[in-house]
């Protein structure tokens, strides 16, 4: 499915935005936190007034965000929408072989096959979902068609190739030979201790919001490398690895998915914002709470990750990850765009 975008005038856009983000710390419309002006004023981490807050349109994992949110820019900025957005940024990660974590090129499960995990949702609550897909590049876009054009939510498996195929999707061999060399290379030894961020990258969990305010997510990936076939991870599941409330704010996930699974995680982070935290201090409570389960549980940390990142409904933007080393991609309105390291719990 090819996004499809109007021509509003990129001036026009801006303007609104940034109006509509300073409107809205101001109580003016949208969504108004139930909380006093004083916290309002601390929700914002620079200590920066209504007149110098820049709403973010464009928040995603990695550093391959960074193109993935110039693809959502490019969207934007023509007055697209944010679901169309999200869909067209995570898709340039999904095509490029060289990103080993998601769609193409991604490394395989412990049998040699690629299996993705997608989904994506809008303000409304509308979502779809397919996971355990296999032979199909873009599992973002056969998550937008479960949600558009079926009464289902989430597809898996054989039923989500069938589907996809239906639809006009092409079935492609998704095991590059670096993948292959790469899993062949395991197999020697083939010992089932999956290490998660080994190439500071992982999911793509993205999150835009366009110029009328409303707001998008999507989350894919090929999960994590030579996991057991049949294995799904927290990226299609709606609540663990995205959650959107158009009233309240968004979040996706990304690292070791039993982890996010766990503590539903970015539902937890949006209900978090709901109770009046700011975006980062609802990544960090959830990463607390992960990390509480995970000692309980008498688990070592040391080769875990996990990073939240989230937005607000007004464009307040913000990550945190349990260790060091996850970086994420903001774009402002504007179209100002920085890879920035997400604060993190552990060293
Ligand atoms: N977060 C991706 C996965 O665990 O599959």
């Amino acid at each position: 499915m090819k996004p499809k975008h109007n021509n509003q005038n990129r001036r026009t856009f801006l303007r609104k935005s940034a109006l509509a983000g300073a409107l809205t710390l101001m109580g003016v419309g949208g969504w108004r936190p139930n909380q006093s002006r004083a916290n309002q004023r601390s929700s914002n981490p620079l200590g920066l007034g209504a007149r110098d807050f820049v709403p973010t349109v464009a928040l995603s994992t990695w550093r391959f965000g960074l193109k993935a949110n110039a693809e959502a820019w490019s969207v934007l900025s023509k007055g697209g929408k944010s679901l169309d957005a999200v869909e067209a940024g995570v898709r340039v990660v999904e095509a490029d072989p060289q990103e080993r974590s998601v769609g193409y090129g991604g490394r395989p499960d412990r049998d040699g096959h690629v299996t993705l995990d997608a989904c994506i949702m809008d303000e409304l609550g509308n979502a779809g979902s397919v996971a355990f897909l296999q032979h199909i590049m873009h599992p973002i876009s056969v998550a937008r068609a479960v949600m558009e054009r079926t009464p289902h939510i989430m597809l898996c498996g054989s039923g989500a190739l069938e589907f996809a195929l239906r639809e006009g999707f092409k079935k492609q061999n998704l095991l590059t030979a670096e993948s292959e060399a790469e899993w062949r290379r395991w197999m020697k030894d083939a010992r089932y201790t999956p290490v998660v961020n080994i190439e500071n990258h992982d999911t793509i969990g993205m999150l835009v919001r366009d110029e009328t305010g409303r707001l998008s997510g999507a989350c894919t990936t090929s999960g994590m490398a030579w996991k057991l076939h049949g294995r799904v991870g927290d990226s299609p599941l709606i609540g663990a690895g995205l959650y959107v409330d158009g009233q309240v704010g968004a979040a996706t996930a990304t690292g070791h998915g039993e982890e996010v699974i766990r503590i539903a995680g970015s539902h937890l982070v949006v209900e978090l914002m709901r109770q009046g935290r700011t975006a980062e201090e609802a990544c960090r409570e959830a990463v607390n709470r992960a990390q509480a389960m995970f000692v309980r549980r008498g688990r070592d940390l040391r080769d875990t990750q996990i990073g939240f990142l989230a937005m607000r409904a007004d464009g307040q933007s913000g990550a945190f990850a349990l260790r060091p080393g996850f970086s994420y991609a903001r774009t402002l309105v504007g179209g100002q765009t920085e890879l920035l390291d997400a604060p993190f719990l552990l060293n």
